[in-house]
């Protein structure tokens, strides 16, 4: 498979842009001829693809599947995954609608306070910026890779995803946080479950889970199952379990000693450092690691532009630590 490589990303110490001759058509085809090469360049990169130009999977949203399918064993069929048919794309059901737009008016997060950070950039700092997460970590086992393309995204300098390297931020964690979380494991909760954060301060009691929702435990540290590399595997308010979390066997809520550390580890992982901000362009196409990376979404302007994005996720090489273990999230009489 023939491309070009720029790396790392604008701005940031990993990620790579891979340039090639042709559009999304003739991408796609090539990584399917060579399904090793773009897995390999996404290792090689900590964890981060950008591809431009693939404007024509709008018009083609198999391409979108064909091309994630190189990516592992499993593409995550939405409709089987207890998800809101809103946000399922009408014809290809391994498509995740992320829009502010009906029919899945989902509004933009927040702008931080204050809307820069001290060097004049956008934020990316926790707490300063909250949101950081790894995609459907309230899940084990926890999917590999996500896909991310823009059919319309928001305006040049908002809408920006912002993206912090676990496996950077690990290698450069002090020796004394490094001993606290080696063997710690996370408690990690659905967004909008009612075991936010938020929730736990404001005190209200969440409802009980049936077993397939309820949070789960991960490791702080993970070992990614391509590279070997060890990376840290943490959320943040909206995706820990902040009633019995976040941390298992650590004093839990929102001011016990695992918050302490929570944000200790978070402020960390989230340096400038560590992270990249993408500016969308029509067509981008950006392909990251969930078991090495968590990511952001800023706010751009959902009063007055509709932005839609398209999100694969896919599933089958979490690691050795989950060998054999069934889908927590599907009910046992549904395995
Ligand atoms: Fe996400």
């Amino acid at each position: 498979m023939s491309f070009t490589r720029e790396a790392p990303l604008p701005g940031a110490s990993f990620g790579a842009a891979l340039r090639f001759d042709g559009g999304a058509g003739e991408i796609v085809a090539a990584a399917e001829r060579d399904a090793k090469a773009l897995p390999a360049a996404l290792a090689e990169a900590k964890g981060l693809l950008l591809i431009q130009g693939m404007g024509a999977i709008a018009d083609d949203p198999d391409l979108l599947i064909h091309l994630s399918r190189v990516f592992g064993p499993e593409v995550e069929d939405y409709h089987h995954t207890l998800t809101d048919p809103k946000s399922v794309h009408v014809s290809v059901p391994e498509i995740l609608l992320v829009s502010n737009m009906p029919p899945v008016g989902k509004a933009p997060p927040k702008r931080p306070e204050p809307p820069l950070a001290a060097d004049g950039l956008i934020p990316v700092q926790y707490p300063h910026r909250k949101g950081w997460h790894t995609d459907q970590s309230y899940r084990r086992p926890p999917p590999d890779i996500s896909l991310f393309y823009a059919v319309t995204p928001a305006a040049r300098d908002t809408g920006q995803t912002l993206f912090a390297n676990g496996i950077l931020a690990y290698e450069a964690l002090p020796a004394a946080l490094k001993a606290k979380v080696d063997k710690l494991e996370g408690l990690h909760a659905q967004p909008g479950s009612g075991r936010s954060r938020a929730a736990a301060l404001a005190g209200t009691m969440p409802r009980a889970f049936a077993a397939h929702e309820r949070s789960q435990r991960q490791p702080v540290v993970r070992t990614h199952p391509v590279t070997g590399e060890r990376t840290l595997y943490l959320c943040e308010w909206g995706q820990m379990d902040w009633f019995e979390g976040p941390f298992v066997d650590m004093e839990p809520g929102p001011h016990g000693a695992g918050a302490v550390l929570l944000d200790e580890v978070m402020a960390h992982l989230t340096e400038r450092r560590f992270c990249y901000a993408h500016e969308w362009t029509q067509g981008d196409l950006l392909i990251w690691d969930n078991r090495c990376l968590v990511h952001a979404a800023t706010w751009f302007d959902g009063d007055s532009e509709g932005r839609l994005m398209w999100r694969t996720t896919v599933h089958g090489n979490p690691g050795a630590y989950y060998a054999g273990e069934k889908k927590s999230w599907i009910p046992v009489a549904a395995r």
